[in-house]
């Protein structure tokens, strides 16, 4: 085993496994491994895997695959992997992936990953810890895995991290809801994710601290279905009064998170779902005033046909009623949503209402996705008779659609002088920098000498694009 083995993890997925992949990484880091300068330098190289639709499932598998087959010249490189797929591959991975070292579930993944990894420099491979919602339970496969290793995961351990020893970015995130209950009929998540579990309040505040104590403005509390935080098997702590007078459990997160850490200036959440639109929540909005006025609302049609079909519990209208309560209710708020085409049995007609609706919607920023079957979800049942052509057509339509709408609802943004947390040097042109304003759009602008990431600015809008907004510093 090397003196200080490096290590390499590749994400795919959502902001979720993006914070699983660096609250793991600060485990490994705290147990005294260092991170690689790049995956070819690596002794153990883990896979943070997404399984909400095929394409990221095989992206995944050809990664491992290739990564095992470095192996030929690196024969002692640790392969693992976590994420969704793990969950619901189970010890299949194995036979799919031969010479993997470890698969382990996300929720296991934080208290399991520094022994695993430990076993599999010595020369473990094929062992297997999956999650069960919320419980851990270690199998075996190829090799033993022991009850006495200490991976079974107890609730307060799920998420603590160990000490830090990196510059943070200024935007963080922190999960505050696992799993999801929803059971919408295309959506793998409740299998992979389990079911819904909402952390004690207290507990998110001690990781948004430590979120602001590595430098962070901006923290980004994340759930699969986050507006049912607090609503199953959860009682708000008694000791915990809400001076706004909020009652449901979200509102009354935000008002206390807001209150507890003011070093971070800026709160979101996501994902949204229409039924979470309540007064409270459209008042927490608008009255915390660390709370961002920018939502994500995934719509994923605008058919009431195919939105009753994929169990969405709304219909266009009550998604529509949402969008006004938001509007009216939260100055400049932004809207975002996903979308999803070529539905099992989606009609030109439903197509339509998509397009309607997403128009009157009047979303900032929209995500179109191809309709994937999962196994094992209900609508897998269900004959995928959209050909591929026309959901790849169906797709370019709302995209060409969305970039019109983007570009109007960022040129009422011209001439205003807007509020940016910097980023650092822009992506396409590093001689400028880039940062978000409150409602998430990125704002490109010349950077003025000493500016240095997690600076708030204030630039004035001189044009926009559909996805972005260029301007000056304000001095
Ligand atoms: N096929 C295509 N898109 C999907 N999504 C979830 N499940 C599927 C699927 N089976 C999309 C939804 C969701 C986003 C994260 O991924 O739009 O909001
Ligand atoms: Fe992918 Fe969903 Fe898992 Fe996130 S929760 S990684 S989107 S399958």
């Amino acid at each position: 085993m090397p003196a200080h083995p490096a290590f390499s993890i590749h994400t795919y997925g959502c902001q979720m496994n993006v914070r699983d992949s660096d609250l793991l990484a600060r485990r490994l880091r705290a147990a005294g491994f260092a991170e690689a300068a790049s995956e070819d330098e690596a002794d153990v190289v883990l896979v943070n895997s997404c399984s909400v639709r095929e394409k990221a499932e095989e992206k995944a598998i050809g990664k491992l695959g290739m990564l095992c087959a470095a192996r030929r010249d690196r024969p002692a490189l640790v392969v693992g992997l976590t994420g969704c797929m793990a969950n619901r591959l189970g010890p299949d991975v194995f036979g799919l992936v031969p010479g993997l070292s470890f698969s382990v579930g996300p929720r296991a993944a934080g208290p399991a990953i520094v022994g695993l990894v430990r076993r599999a420099l010595d020369g473990a491979k094929g062992m297997f810890v999956p999650d069960t919602d919320g419980r851990t339970v270690a199998r075996s496969h190829g090799h033993t895995i022991e009850q006495s290793d200490n991976l079974a995961v107890s609730r307060s351990d799920r998420q603590t991290v160990g000490p830090c020893d990196r510059a943070t970015a200024p935007a963080s995130f922190v999960t505050i809801l696992f799993g999801c209950n929803q059971r919408c009929s295309y959506c793998i998540v409740p299998s992979v994710r389990g079911g819904e579990e909402s952390r004690d309040p207290r507990a998110i505040v001690a990781e948004v601290r430590e979120e602001a104590a590595r430098g962070a403005k901006d923290v980004c509390l994340l759930g699969q279905s986050v507006m049912r935080y607090g609503r199953m098997g959860f009682a708000w702590p008694e000791d915990l009064p809400s001076p706004m007078g909020f009652s449901e459990p979200l509102p009354r997160l935000l008002e206390y998170v807001a209150r507890e850490v003011p070093e971070v200036r800026r709160l979101r959440f996501t994902s949204g779902h229409p039924s979470g639109v309540t007064d409270e929540l459209v008042r927490a909005m608008r009255e915390i005033p660390a709370v961002c006025p920018h939502l994500h609302l995934p719509m994923q049609s605008g058919s009431d046909r195919i939105l009753r079909e994929m169990r969405r519990g709304y219909d266009s209208a009550r998604y529509l009623a949402a969008v006004r309560r938001l509007r009216e209710g939260v100055p400049d708020i932004a809207i975002t949503t996903d979308i999803i085409v070529g539905y099992p049995g989606e009609t030109e007609e439903d197509f339509e209402a998509t397009r309607r609706v997403m128009e009157e919607a009047g979303f900032d920023n929209a995500f179109v996705f191809k309709y994937s079957p999962r196994p094992g979800t209900p609508s897998s049942l269900l004959e995928d008779d959209v050909p591929d052509k026309e959901k790849r057509r169906r797709d370019q339509v709302l995209l060409a659609d969305q970039d019109a709408r983007g570009q109007r609802c960022n040129d009422r943004w011209v001439g205003r002088t807007v509020e940016v947390l910097a980023e650092g040097p822009s992506l396409r042109n590093p001689a400028r920098w880039s940062g978000r304003t409150g409602q998430n759009k990125i704002v490109v602008f010349d950077p003025a000498p000493g500016l240095r990431a997690g600076d708030f600015v204030r630039v004035s809008v001189s044009s926009a694009r559909p996805q972005t907004l260029y301007g000056e510093l304000v001095l």
